[in-house]
């Protein structure tokens, strides 16, 4: 009864974050409910601060009180079932950790169920994939404040450090630390496909080569698009097979999603928050589901003809149109860390999840200090295109993507989350937005009622039929 700290589920990310507690000092058991994992782990990896166990009784028997079980196996029902088979062997004041990208809503689910057994659940995003794993993750935990000094510090010791500080910080109650997880995955999503996009105009538009763009993103990566993704973006785009052909034109054009993103889309649909270059990378991974239909439809339907069309300004003019619809992308993914904030009663700190995201996690990028100063600035932001950094980039950069967009369009190039960012920037910006049509044909065959701007009330007009239909 003296292990610090108990790890179920010693797949990559389970042991990679087993050996990185034990790096830092603290003992560590690991238990897989396949026997051959435990195995893989002593044996593969073996560390003198990690002991591996056969037996769950055994293992949950070895952990310091209150016992501290850390779940990394796989979202959804085997979390519930692991929850059921370990409960019998635990005691009032235990915790149980889920670092899997489980729904938030099960999580809550699973903090209200097990408090009422006298159990603390702790909901914890976890990001940066193997190496993050090992070598420092973004931590983003979520449950009861109370209790969570008592896993505060192997999780601070484990997690990425950005200037001194860990990117590790409580979130909120309940479902909070998954919810912010879930969003950073949307967020990721539409990164990844804002990349693809400007890769894909690069390519099709500028009439670069594949090592050529490679060198693009590697300069990109220099300036304030400097990231994780981008960097490795460049790194993908040099790699070749082995007849010189880049690896990346060998890859079936076909994207796979396990549902984080989704979520996000969903989640915010239910909000009510517009998150449509998230919903757009989410449609176009399903949209390249499609490769039979796909293939139909490119003999069915003609295309423009693509021209090489690029001017010595062109590279510069994808790569701000690229930050601005960053911009837009992240100022959409706050927005919902806003209203579920306030739906949720979790009062998130959006400049600490911001400061959480610069180290670790797969979106991390020098643009977070920017959002981080933003709220710092303005902690009330309802929306980060209010701050004058980020308008001040827009009013800077619009030109170049209502450009890029038109050339998209006239070459056939699809670019829908560049457009769905434009389209938020004009919806959101550019005065009206056809609302008022939309109430008067909400009256006409409803009666629904409208609101007039020269009158307080409600009001429903006899429309006429002016027309023979
Ligand atoms: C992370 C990633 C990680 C994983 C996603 C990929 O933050 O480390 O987001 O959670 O790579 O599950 O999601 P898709 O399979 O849906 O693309």
């Amino acid at each position: 009864e003296s292990i610090d700290i108990g790890i179920i589920g010693l797949s990559v990310m389970g042991s990679n974050l087993a050996l990185n507690m034990a790096d830092h000092g603290f003992s560590v058991a690991g238990y897989d409910f396949e026997s051959s994992f435990t195995t893989q782990f002593i044996t593969d990896k073996p560390h003198s601060g990690v002991q591996g166990f056969y037996d769950l009784q055994e293992f949950l028997h070895s952990l310091t009180k209150p016992r501290r079980v850390f779940l990394m196996i796989k979202a959804g029902k085997p979390v519930d079932t692991v929850i059921e088979q370990i409960l019998p062997f635990l005691s009032d004041g235990d915790i149980i950790m889920d670092g899997g990208n489980s729904f938030f809503k099960d999580t809550q689910r699973r903090f209200t169920y097990l408090s009422e057994k006298g159990i603390h659940y702790f909901g914890i995003g976890v990001s940066g994939g193997e190496k993050g794993a090992r070598s420092g993750p973004a931590l983003m935990p979520g449950g009861n404040i109370d209790i969570y000094e008592n896993i505060r510090p192997v999780f601070e010791a484990i997690a990425a450090k950005i200037e001194g500080q860990p990117c590790c910080f409580f979130i909120g109650s309940d479902g909070a630390g998954h919810y912010v997880k879930m969003v950073h995955n949307g967020i990721e999503y539409a990164d990844m496909q804002l990349i693809s996009e400007a890769y894909r105009l690069l390519k099709y538009i500028g009439g670069y080569t594949d090592l050529e763009i490679s060198k693009i993103f590697c300069q990109w990566n220099q300036g304030e698009l400097n990231s994780y993704l981008v960097g490795i973006t460049a790194d993908i785009l040099a790699e070749c097979d082995a007849d010189g052909t880049p690896l990346v034109e060998r890859i079936v054009d076909c994207a796979g999603q396990k549902g984080t993103g989704r979520w996000t889309s969903i989640e915010a649909l239910k909000q009510g928050v517009d998150v449509s270059i998230i919903t757009t990378a989410c449609n176009v991974r399903v949209l390249s589901n499609l490769m039979i239909d796909r293939s139909k439809a490119a003999e069915l339907i003609g295309h423009p003809i693509r021209e090489h069309c690029a001017d010595t300004n062109f590279v510069e003019q994808v790569r701000r149109s690229l930050y601005t619809a960053k911009i837009v992308a992240y100022a959409q993914g706050f927005s919902l860390y806003r209203s579920a904030s306030i739906h949720y009663g979790w009062h998130l700190d959006f400049c600490k999840i911001a400061a959480i995201f610069r180290g670790g996690c797969i979106i991390r990028a020098q643009f977070l200090n920017r959002i981080m100063t933003a709220y710092e600035r303005h902690p009330e932001l309802s929306n980060l295109l209010f701050d004058e950094f980020f308008y001040g980039k827009i009013n800077e950069n619009q030109a170049s993507l209502r450009d890029i967009i038109c050339l998209a369009v006239q070459n056939g190039v699809a670019v829908p989350a560049f457009s769905s960012a434009l389209q938020y920037v004009d919806g959101y910006c550019g005065g009206t937005i056809g609302a008022n049509l939309i109430q008067a044909q909400r009256d006409y065959f409803g009666a629904h009622t409208y609101q007039r701007v020269d009158k307080e009330g409600s009001f429903h007009h006899e429309w006429k039929e002016h027309y023979k239909k």
